[in-house]
This record gives structure tokens, C-alpha cells and sequence, in this order.
């Protein structure tokens, strides 16, 4: 439980950069505001918006963690603004937009195209034989592949684990941790009928599982606590399994 800090003045140093606006050339800007009780990061950038400067723009929707729209760099780590507490936090916050994606405008960033290419590239939906019927029974599954299906399906795809992949920061091909942990999730659902070679095409190269060079960030900043490494076990395993056959 995050602690309350009393009587703390926030120093705040905000990355600004409008793309849209040609006059606009990326700076750093400081603001300062008095901590308040239990204050998240969300609290404090809409105190910034009303009292300092209404044109700063950055993303919230649910306040919550699951919508995944407000990731962005706190004091250098990619993290969920509305569950961050400053009283967490030292006295200095720097906050930059999360790299990798389109930046939107200061920290607003559009993670949706990265995730919508990243979709289509793998295909990131179960592929049937049959069309889908409404009056059909539902398909049965075991336990434990519904539970590790479960698992992968968390992601509230935020963007978080991609920023702080060292290889998705210089690759825009490779599938990223959060790629990565869709093609599992598809690949473990026995309602796909896409088989070993076709999994393994999609997975076994650079820009699969065997692109991670292992730092392992993602899984120390998932804010949902995905279990990636898991995930690249699994799918390493798939792809020497096959390719031993
Ligand atoms: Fe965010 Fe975790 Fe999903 Fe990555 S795997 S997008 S960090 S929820
Ligand atoms: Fe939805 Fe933070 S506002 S995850």
C-alpha cells in the first residue's frame, strides 16, 4: 500500500512537443505542485492541465489498469500513470512518452498502430475451418489451457513491456514481448487449426521469440504481471520441438 507523504512540493519536469504544430520543437518544462493524499500520477498531470497550463496533453481512460492507455516513462520507467502514487515517487518526476510508439504530443502517445500492424503481422486471431455458428454448442477445453489462454489474454496491451524492450526500440519488426505473448496465446488454443510449420515460421527468426536477447525488462515492468518469461519458454520450446521432428 503506498504510504502518504505530507507537506511535499512535487518538482515535475515534463517532456513537451507538439508534431503537429511546426513551431513546436521538443524541450523539457517544469511544474511544481503541492502533494496531496494517495496522489497518482493521474491526479497530478489533470492538477498540472487545470492550474498551469491547459494545452498539456497526455492519455487516461479508466483510472484503473485496464484500459492500457496511460503508459508513458516515469523517472526513466515505463509505467501505468494511474497507478502510480507520488508518494512513491522522489520529489523530482521527469516524464517522457513512452518510445517506440507514434508520439501523439508531449506524453500522449498512439499505441494502437503499433498493436494493430503487430495483429495483423501475426494473424492474431484464431483460425477456424469451419465459419462460426451462433447455434453451436461451445467448444470445450481443458482447465489448465483455458487458465494459461486466461493468463496471455491480461495483457491490456499499454505498450509498457515494448518500451522497455532494448531490441523493439531499434526493431520495428520484431514481434515485442507483447507480440510475442499474442502468438502464444493463439498458438496454445486448440480451437486454431494453424499447425507446427506454420507456427514456426511465425515464430522461429529474428523477429520472433529468437530475436529476444534476454534482458528481460518486460517482465520486471508488466504492470498486469504477465509471466513473459513463461511465455518465451514455451514458445522456444515450440519451435526446437518442431524443428527436431
Ligand atoms: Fe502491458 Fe504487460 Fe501487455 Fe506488455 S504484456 S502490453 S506490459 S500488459
Ligand atoms: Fe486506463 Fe491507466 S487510465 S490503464
Amino acid at each position: 500500500m503506498s504510504g502518504n507523504n505530507a507537506n511535499r512540493r512535487l518538482k515535475f519536469e515534463i517532456f513537451r512537443y507538439n508534431p503537429q504544430d511546426p513551431d513546436s520543437t521538443p524541450h523539457m518544462q517544469n511544474f511544481e505542485i503541492d502533494e496531496l493524499p494517495y496522489m497518482s500520477l493521474f491526479m497530478a498531470l489533470n492538477e498540472i492541465r487545470e492550474k498551469h497550463d491547459p494545452s498539456l496533453q497526455f492519455d487516461f481512460a479508466c483510472r484503473s489498469a485496464i484500459c492500457g492507455s496511460c503508459g508513458m516513462m516515469v523517472n526513466g520507467k515505463p509505467s501505468l500513470g494511474c497507478r502510480t502514487q507520488t508518494s512513491d515517487l522522489p520529489e523530482l518526476i521527469r516524464l517522457h512518452p513512452l518510445p517506440v510508439f507514434k508520439l501523439v504530443g508531449d506524453l500522449s502517445v498512439d499505441t494502437g498502430i503499433w498493436f494493430r500492424e503487430m495483429a495483423e503481422k501475426s494473424e492474431a486471431w484464431i483460425h477456424a475451418k469451419e465459419a462460426f455458428d451462433p447455434a453451436a454448442q461451445e467448444d470445450r477445453m481443458d482447465d489448465e489451457t483455458a487458465q494459461k489462454i486466461y493468463d496471455s489474454d491480461r495483457c491490456i496491451e499499454c505498450g509498457c513491456c515494448v518500451a522497455s524492450c532494448g531490441v523493439a526500440n531499434v526493431s520495428g519488426e520484431f514481434a515485442g514481448p507483447a507480440g510475442l505473448n499474442r502468438m502464444a496465446r493463439f498458438s496454445m488454443d486448440p480451437r486454431d487449426t494453424r499447425d507446427d510449420a506454420d507456427w514456426f515460421e511465425l515464430i522461429s527468426n529474428e523477429h520472433g521469440v529468437f530475436g529476444c536477447i534476454g534482458m528481460m525488462a518486460c517482465h520486471d515492468i508488466c504492470p498486469k504481471e504477465l509471466p513473459l518469461l513463461e511465455v518465451y519458454a514455451y514458445l522456444r520450446r515450440k519451435a526446437l520441438t518442431t524443428a527436431l521432428k
